[in-house]
């Protein structure tokens, strides 16, 4: 059997952190981010954001400025607009692409083999976005990383490196915390330890086992 775990929460709540033990537990985790980076190296990709925005964003090579492409995107609106209709749905076709191998993959073990014992199979999509570019839909079950605003003002603060108004602004400029929950199968309160995340991992991945 396999289950797709869709896991989001807001910036710095701790999804990574949770993919981490996810996988260490057996999911194969789908990484939201890497899928991103590597979007935006794909030349198609990379022409039609030269086109819209400008040859000053790329480099001599045809690669991408990502800080100069941040700093037009950051304060404006209707740019980061742009920017998503251009990367988003080649960002969800490269998710879905990996989710349906992975599914077929798990489809053929499974009728290799005899089942003994009840096995869980589990993908995760680790994805920042995966409400607000309707990936929802294609999981089993969402799971939102939470926590109080202040810590995670703090946590964003010193893994980026940046000031709490610039925080403050990245947290504020996405979906909230508590907007998210509203979607949510699932919700891990990383308020305190690494360790307390952990257990509610252990403790979920075993209730979906026994399904
Ligand atoms: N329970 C925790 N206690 C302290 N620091 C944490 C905890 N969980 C995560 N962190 C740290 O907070 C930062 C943000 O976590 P991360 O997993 O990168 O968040 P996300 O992937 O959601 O942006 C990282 O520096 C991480 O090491
Ligand atoms: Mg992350």
């Amino acid at each position: 059997m396999i289950k797709v775990i869709g896991l989001t929460g807001s910036i710095a709540t701790g999804k990574s952190t949770a993919s981490k033990y996810l996988e260490a537990l057996g999911c194969t985790v789908i990484d939201g981010d890497v899928i991103a980076r590597e979007v935006a190296e794909d030349p198609r990709v990379l022409r039609r954001i030269g086109s819209t925005f400008g040859g000053k964003v790329l480099d001599d090579e045809g690669k991408l400025r990502r800080k100069k492409l941040g700093a037009l995107v950051f304060n404006d609106e209707d740019a980061l607009k742009k920017l998503n209709k251009i990367m988003h749905p080649a960002i969800r076709s490269k998710i879905k692409e990996q989710l349906e191998t992975l599914k077929d993959r798990s489809q053929n073990q499974t009728k290799n083999r005899f089942q003994l014992e009840k096995s869980l199979n589990c993908v995760v999509i680790d994805g920042a976005l995966l409400i607000e570019m309707n990936l929802h839909p294609w999981v089993d079950e969402v799971w939102v990383v939470a926590m109080k605003k202040d810590e995670q003002v703090r946590r964003l603060m010193e893994r980026d490196g940046i000031s709490k108004t610039d925080a403050r602004k990245r947290i504020e400029a996405q979906m909230s915390t508590e907007e998210k929950k509203k979607f949510a199968d699932v919700v891990l309160d990383n308020s305190k330890d690494p360790e307390y995340l952990k257990e509610q991992i252990v403790r979920e991945l075993s209730r979906l086992k026994e399904q």
